[in-house]
């Protein structure tokens, strides 16, 4: 893959496998002795990690679901306020693995713990791919419980996450210009 208009690598694929391996061997760790784990992904952005993580993740009584959250802008702002959109899986008293692409202002993900804990999950798990804790907003989610790697407050692309719809299926995280 070579070309100018491809974005600069900021982790290769091969440290993305091995990463992504590992954290899939943290998740089962953590869930091995849940009766009825559930694997909620967020949507767009999380679908190919997480298939390559769950597909380390060896436990029989897994279940795997997904979740959109929309952001609701008011104006022209460019971010708003996230929301749940459509419906829950039966969650009560069940422990969700959480898998979200990216823990930015941490908006999105104090969202989805705030729905899943009304629909009465008794234990949430969160992983996260990448960490920009440099961009936390005071209102988000503080720290995931297991993440793949911690970066710099740079917009990153690839591997599932997209800019305008573009680069979900680069196969490496790039960064773009900044
Ligand atoms: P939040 O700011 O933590 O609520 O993250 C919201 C969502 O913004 C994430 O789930 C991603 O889909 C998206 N996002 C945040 N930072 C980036 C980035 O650097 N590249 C692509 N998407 C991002
Ligand atoms: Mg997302």
């Amino acid at each position: 893959m070579s070309g100018a208009c491809w974005p600069q690598p900021l982790i290769t694929a091969a440290q993305l496998a091995r990463r992504v391996a590992a954290l899939g061997a943290a998740c089962a760790a953590q869930l091995a002795a849940e009766r009825e784990p559930l694997a909620l992904i967020i949507l767009d952005g999380a679908a190919v990690f997480a298939a390559d993580l769950l597909r380390h993740c060896p436990l029989p009584q897994l279940t795997v679901a997904s979740l959109r959250v929309a952001s609701y802008g008011q104006g022209t702002a460019p971010q708003g306020v996230p929301r749940v959109v459509g419906e829950l899986p039966p969650l009560r008293g069940r422990t969700v693995l959480v898998i979200d692409d990216i823990l930015d202002t941490g908006l999105t993900l104090a969202c989805v713990q705030r729905a899943l804990r009304e629909a009465g999950a008794a234990r949430l798990v969160t992983c996260v791919l990448l960490d920009k804790p440099a961009r936390r907003h005071p209102a988000g989610l503080a720290r995931a419980d297991l993440v793949g790697f911690t970066i710099p407050p740079r917009f990153v692309v690839g591997y599932g996450l997209d800019h305008g719809g573009r680069w979900r299926h680069l196969p490496y995280l790039g960064a773009l210009p900044a």
